[in-house]
């Protein structure tokens, strides 16, 4: 686990919940879908935002394993957008040297998402560039109890004893515990929640809540949250005047 007592002035690792895109079609009298759609733009910027600034990894939240609950109609939509931006949108990814990782229940996808998933990591592969994960199908709670149930499964063949179980050997099984650790974690939408996002791996980043509705986050916006963020003085439990003498 990485953590840092020296303030920093730009993030190593940004997580985003990209909420309002249904609230934004509302309000211009359209149907949710457009939102959604407008959404992606926002994330194209979003991207190019964070690679132009040289931020070593971007996690954002897409799907939650609780937005099954949506409308069917919602959530077949919400499919077909992934697929299809999948498939356009890898080519100049990896153009960007962009590396892409889906983090997620993937066996809750169909077939053909499944493959597609996999097919776009692997043309990513290799990419040194800015990390891009997408949370798809991907829920804190989920993720805690996967990590859990590896670290049972070495239990139950005898290869770790439940002494040898710290927060390390559980955050190595963990998502994305190869990245630094979020240092800041943006929400649009005005709500001021976790939604069962990244739990375990937001424990000390800063959480910076804008009422901006994801489709009109903009590179403007971004730098605000990123200029909030390096005013803060991160202190991971210790006290200011022993951070400040560093
Ligand atoms: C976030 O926007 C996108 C997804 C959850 C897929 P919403 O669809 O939640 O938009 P609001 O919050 O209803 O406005
Ligand atoms: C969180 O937004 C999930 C994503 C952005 C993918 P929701 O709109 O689903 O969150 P709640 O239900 O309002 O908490
Ligand atoms: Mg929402």
């Amino acid at each position: 686990m990485t953590t840092v007592t020296e303030q920093q002035t730009l993030p190593r690792h940004v997580a985003i919940i990209m909420d309002g895109n249904g609230r934004w079609a509302e309000s211009k009298g359209k149907h949710r879908v457009f939102g959604h759609k407008h959404g992606v733009k926002s994330l194209r910027k979003a991207i190019s935002f964070a690679n132009e600034k040289q931020i070593q990894a971007l996690t954002i939240y897409a799907f939650s394993s609780e937005n099954w609950k949506r409308p069917k109609k919602e959530v077949n939509m919400l499919m077909e957008l992934f697929f299809t931006v999948l498939g356009s949108e890898v080519k100049k990814l990896h153009k960007h040297n962009i590396k892409l990782n889906i983090i997620g229940e993937l066996s809750g996808f169909s077939e053909r998402l499944q493959k597609k998933v996999l097919q776009a990591q692997k043309i990513t592969e290799h990419n040194s560039g800015l990390v891009l994960n997408v949370a798809a199908n991907y829920g804190g709670r989920w993720d805690i109890t996967q990590a859990s149930k590896q670290l049972a499964i070495l239990v139950e063949k005898g290869e770790l004893t439940p002494d040898e179980i710290t927060e390390e050997r559980l955050n190595d099984v963990m998502n994305l515990h190869s990245l630094p650790a979020v240092d800041l974690m943006i929400r649009t939408g005005g709500d001021h929640r976790i939604s069962n996002f990244l739990l375990w791996q937001l424990a000390y980043a800063e959480l910076y809540f804008t009422d901006i509705l994801w489709p009109d986050f903009d590179a403007e916006a971004f730098q605000d949250a990123l200029d909030v963020f390096s005013g803060k003085e991160r202190r991971f439990g210790q006290t200011s005047e022993q951070v400040t003498a560093r």
